[in-house]
């Protein structure tokens, strides 16, 4: 079985070397540009480090389609390992402030245990990322009734969402850097929402080191979408120790608050003067302790937050920087809010890559998407989608390291 490689001019595993179709022995580096010699040593520790992912893992077929693990590979030696089972981004290998890759997202090592049970580790999440009260929407004087999943209420798509179905998988070659093009089709009243949703997800590694993810979608009957991403980051070790030193910074005045349910009372409050003000970089652990009632709800950080924008184009909206590691990532959006969930529920059950055992707060989410509940608050950005429109949303997970 072998591992499909979506990069211009190296192959998994990296030896011989082959660029432009010649091999290069190691000595010939010195005569080499140092652009290009910098590449070819990053490939190696890349792929060396990377080892654990093995393709045969992940190979299998699923109600009669093939699910399979694809590499991403730029031109600075970033990768991604990403699964056409949920779109799930596996593995996510960045370098620290020194060049030292390593991965910076939560996962599993084999489709085997995505499929047993997984806190939504690195997905894609529809039709509606996050909740809908009681499961339940009104479009055209006509109420549907959804899977309650999560305390009464609708969380991430249902029983099962967009995390856990199989995505056709297009290998492209994006202008900008190699491509995964997932396509998937949501049958009228799959989940039982209504409309045939036809959805097309694209992740980019870019050549700017960035992790692109761009979402299409059409209907043929008015419905609701809310697609978004569910990586769970540490930037430090990738989950071995908890994210509390992480500093974040969220572009934000207002956030909405929850019910116990952690559904949006529809007020937006202002962020000032609260736990949830993220307009300076801050520390996530430094005000976890709060009694803000917000923070008992949330049982910590899991709420929305109203980005404050200039317009409806991408835009840098969030920032997480790692000091340790020198690893800073940024995220830009086209999408009002920003979930940004600390890894509440993640308690020790979840054995991941590698044998890390995932402890409280290990990992971060910053789900790019429209407000939870957003059918039940007709005031806030719609998420109702019409036949002859089309749903867009890109969101950019961009790295580096100080
Ligand atoms: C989202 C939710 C959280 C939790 C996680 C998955 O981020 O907001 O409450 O359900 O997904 O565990």
């Amino acid at each position: 079985m072998e591992l499909a490689v979506l990069d211009a001019t190296l192959l998994y595993p990296p030896t011989p070397r082959k660029v432009n179709a010649m091999t290069i022995p190691r000595d010939g580096l010195a005569v080499l540009g140092p652009a290009l010699a910098f590449a070819l040593l990053m490939s190696d520790y890349v792929s060396n480090s990377q080892a654990q992912i093995k393709p045969e893992a992940f190979h299998r077929t699923i109600d009669g389609s093939q699910v399979d693990v694809y590499m991403l590979k730029n031109a600075n030696g970033l990768e991604a390992t990403i699964t056409n089972y949920g779109g799930i981004v596996v593995s996510l290998m960045v370098p620290d402030k020194n060049g030292k890759p390593g991965d910076v997202v939560l996962g599993y090592d084999t489709l085997n245990d995505y499929i047993g049970s997984t806190p939504y580790f690195g997905c894609l999440v529809g039709r509606y990322g996050n909740r809908i009260a009681k499961g339940r929407f009104t479009i055209d004087g006509v109420v549907y009734q959804l899977a309650q999943n999560n305390l009464g209420n609708a969380l991430h798509g249902g029983l099962k969402g967009f995390d856990k179905v199989v995505w056709q998988a297009e290998k492209v070659d994006g202008s900008d850097g190699p491509a995964l093009k997932l396509t998937y089709t949501s049958k009228d009243g799959e989940e039982d929402y209504p409309g045939t949703l036809r959805c097309t997800v694209t992740y980019t590694l870019t050549n700017k080191n960035e992790l692109k993810i761009e979402y299409a979608a059409e209907t043929d009957k008015p419905t609701f979408v809310n697609l978004t991403h569910h990586s769970y980051f540490n930037l430090k070790d990738g989950g071995a120790s908890d994210i509390l030193g992480h500093e974040l910074v969220i572009k934000a005045s207002r956030f909405t608050p929850v019910d116990k349910g952690l559904i949006p009372t529809g007020e937006l409050r202002s962020v000032a003067g609260t736990p949830f003000d993220f307009n300076k970089p801050t520390a996530i652990g430094v005000r976890l302790a709060s009694e803000d009632e917000q923070m008992q709800f949330g049982t910590g950080y899991d709420h929305n937050w109203v980005l404050d924008r200039q317009g409806k184009d991408l835009e840098l909206v969030a920032s997480v920087y790692e000091p340790t590691s020198g690893r800073f990532m940024e995220v830009l959006t086209t999408e009002p809010g920003l979930q940004f969930y600390c890894g509440n529920f993640l308690n020790g059950t979840n054995k991941g890559k590698g044998g890390t055992v995932y402890q409280h707060r290990t990992g971060l989410c910053l789900e790019t998407q429209h407000f939870p509940d957003s059918p039940n608050h007709p005031d806030f950005p719609s998420t109702e989608l019409k036949p002859g429109e089309k749903y867009t949303q890109t969101t950019v997970y961009r790295f580096s390291a100080k």
